[in-house]
């Protein structure tokens, strides 16, 4: 394609795709598939790729992320972004209208809006265009983040209509509750600490390094305040100017009401306080507002909140009760988490009888004695939480709580590692419930899928002494599995104490079915086997960028944490983390026995039968631009070849096929390793292809 046409495309194609995400995501009525979205993206990546002069700063396709932010900016705020007086009852709200009324001696109307539970951000726009967003900070200085805040998809890159040349757009950055969830999962798969709530989460994403991880994390946006030098004079009131702002682009609510007394606001708040939990993202309040812009300038500002607004927080949901015991819950990992056992109480409409006390630093913090009057939330948690000691009412003689010092399964001495406050179960191969959650994990719907050996059944194997570790699964026979029988336990998953009993037994067809699971998870493909493996910090997403990288277990068994941390998104803790798991003697003896049993340690190549496979064997890493392919086309070259792609240049790879503009950094270390750098031309001989030269004449 002439450059001319690309970038008439490239403008064309980056329109069109910003307009289809607006129609998706703000106005939920998109006009065309999801696959046709998908190929004009691509289609617009492609192009980008080769013509890279002609990338705009908006275009969507950054919206997937990729961009590395290595130390976020400090940068001025050019209107400070204060914060909201608080209120929490009807009388504060009147306090509040009576104050209003005293300077305005005219009818108020006033703009309620939910009071998103996120962390603030403010969006500069330059003739349309998103030139940066900046974390709230300390009000006056705050982080540029506009690289992660142009992965989410509900705020725009590009505005249409008749916005003016310069102002800035203020809103809430949220986690959705599905996302929230969904990431929770993730980091439970891997071992990770969970995030308390949405809004750490939201926190805790917005300041990754890598855009990628932004953009998989799905956070969300909504805006609701605009600032510009004479706003007024465009708009009279506040809810004119947001539903301006949302024609020309933004994700504004549409639970905003115009109210005109207290009463109509307690409506308002009230059906909001009930009908919260059915929102997909999390609240935790109302903000009203002036709506009219001229009595908001009348009324001013204190120093650090505007005197026309006001947000009412909705009761946290929280009670007091009586610290009972503690247990300490062993993870698949060995982590050591202390479980408070709660005097029964409700809350938020449930009876809560536990909460975590999260680790050693927690129970300091409080200083918490048995007996004590402790005070419990549920507000957008997971589970319920500590948040408070009544000392008044602490018992005379009462003793402190002590972490242990020994797993109190196994009794192995706990370790800690260094700068992390967990303390651990050393004894990885040894600890009942490690090597039992282990087995969980293997057989999980997202890992092995041995869906007919779930809840009980494992616990009896294991207790029969069947199955002490994930390849034992694959020992088991028709006659060891028949007639087994046992009353079992069902342990509440978090707390592990004994909730209700189950009696699981082994017939004829519960057998067969174990035995056809089994056997049908040989099939399963080799990335969900890395994840099987249950290696701390190599969840589902982790263990595929592993397995595409490195292509089979024998290469993921010998990389060096310097190796495995040029592999895009795998840092040094994992590599640390994948070292250590197969450093363990007996973590290589079970892949053996799983290799031995059939299962699937190599990734999956395509295979393209009618190409003779002359680069059987042979790893290539792929750097540059090329003239007659895309990066991806080139792979599947490769691979249609029978030769496998890699992304990192180790000692093992065989070519470095570069392509234009090649790193500089990736050519020193395959001149080090003295990996020979081929052409295009070169690889073209190699597959038996000589293309005709260019035709630049006459032929006679
Ligand atoms: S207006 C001048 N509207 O609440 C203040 N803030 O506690 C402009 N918030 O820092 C803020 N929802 O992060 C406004 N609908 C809403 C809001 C909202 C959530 C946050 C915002 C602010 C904090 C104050």
């Amino acid at each position: 394609m002439a450059p001319e046409e690309a970038r008439q495309r490239i403008a064309e194609l980056s329109e069109e795709l910003e307009r289809q995400n607006y129609n998706y995501y703000i106005l939920a009525n998109p006009t065309i598939s999801d696959y046709e979205f998908d190929m004009k993206l691509e289609e617009l990546s492609r192009l980008e790729k080769e013509f890279p002069q002609f990338l705009l700063s908006t275009s969507p396709t950054q919206r997937v992320g990729g961009g590395v932010t290595k130390e976020f900016k400090s940068v001025e705020h050019r209107y400070p972004m204060l914060s909201l007086a608080n209120s929490y009852s009807k009388e504060d709200i009147e306090e509040f209208i009576t104050r209003i009324k005293k300077t305005i001696n005219e009818e108020v109307e006033f703009c309620c809006e939910l009071k998103f539970d996120g962390l603030s951000i403010s969006l500069q726009y330059e003739d349309g265009v998103l030139v940066r967003a900046v974390t709230r900070g300390d009000g006056t200085r705050g982080d540029d983040v506009t690289t992660n805040v142009k992965t989410i998809r509900t705020i725009p890159l590009k505005l249409q209509g008749d916005f003016p040349p310069f102002f800035e757009m203020r809103g809430e950055i949220v986690m959705p509750l599905d996302s929230f969830n969904r990431l929770n999962e993730e980091r439970a798969d891997e071992g990770s600490q969970l995030f308390a709530n949405p809004r750490n989460a939201a926190a805790g994403t917005l300041k990754l390094q890598d855009s990628r991880e932004v953009a998989h994390r799905r956070l969300d946006s909504y805006e609701y305040y605009m600032m510009m030098d004479d706003l007024e004079t465009r708009f009279s009131t506040h809810y004119e100017s947001l539903m301006a702002s949302r024609k020309w682009g933004f994700n504004v609510s549409n639970f905003i009401c115009l109210c005109k007394n207290v009463d109509e606001i307690f409506d308002f708040i009230n059906y909001w306080d009930e009908k919260r939990h059915e929102l997909p993202f999390a609240i935790d309040g109302i903000v009203l507002k002036v709506n009219s812009f001229a009595q908001q300038q009348l009324l001013g500002f204190t120093a650090k909140s505007p005197k026309w607004a006001i947000a009412y927080k909705f009761k946290a949901e929280e009670v007091e009760t009586e610290l009972l015991s503690v247990d300490f819950q062993v993870g698949r990992h060995g982590t050591i988490t202390p479980v408070a056992n709660l005097a029964p109480v409700q809350l938020a409409g449930t009876t809560v009888k536990r909460a975590t006390l999260n680790n050693e630093d927690f129970i300091r913090q409080f200083d918490l004695h048995y007996g004590d009057t402790v005070s419990v939330v549920k507000g957008g948690e997971i589970i319920p939480k500590i948040i408070g000691v009544n000392l008044n009412r602490r018992k005379e003689g009462v003793e402190p709580v002590k972490f242990v010092t020994h797993c109190p399964i196994c009794g192995a001495e706990l370790v800690q590692n260094e700068g992390e406050v967990a303390w651990y179960c050393p004894n990885t191969l040894g600890c009942s419930p490690q090597i039992r959650g282990r087995i969980e994990h293997f057989i999980g719907r997202k890992a092995m899928n041995i869906e007919s050996l779930g809840e009980g059944k494992v616990e009896l194997l294991y207790e029969e002494g069947l199955i002490k570790d994930v390849a034992d699964l694959y020992d088991l026979t028709y006659d060891k599995l028949f007639g087994l029988e046992k009353v079992i336990t069902i342990q509440d998953e978090y707390s592990l104490l004994p909730v209700a009993t189950r009696k699981v037994s082994f017939k004829e067809k519960t057998a067969l079915n174990i035995l056809d699971a089994l056997e049908k998870s040989k099939n399963v493909p080799f990335e969900r086997v890395l994840f099987a493996l249950g290696i701390k910090f190599v969840g589902e997403t982790v263990a595929k960028t592993l397995a595409f990288a490195l292509h089979d277990i024998d290469h993921i068994i010998n990389a060096s944490v310097e190796e495995m941390t040029q592999i895009d998104e795998i840092g040094e803790k994992i590599a640390l983390s994948v070292r250590n798991f197969f450093d363990d003697e007996r973590n290589i003896e079970i892949v053996n026995r799983l290799k031995a049993a059939g299962l699937r340690f190599v990734v999956e190549e395509k295979q393209a039968s009618d190409k003779e496979q002359v680069l059987a064997g042979k790893s290539f890493v792929v750097s540059g631009v090329f003239e007659h392919y895309s990066r991806d086309g080139i792979k599947e070259t490769i691979e249609a070849y029978g030769g496998k792609n890699v992304s990192s240049i180790s000692s093992k790879t065989d070519f470095v096929l570069a392509g234009d503009k090649m790193g500089p950094e990736k050519r020193k270390k395959a001149e080090s390793l003295n990996i020979p750098i081929i052409t295009e031309a070169d690889f073209e001989k190699m597959i038996g292809l000589e293309r005709q030269e260019e035709f630049t004449g006459l032929l006679f």
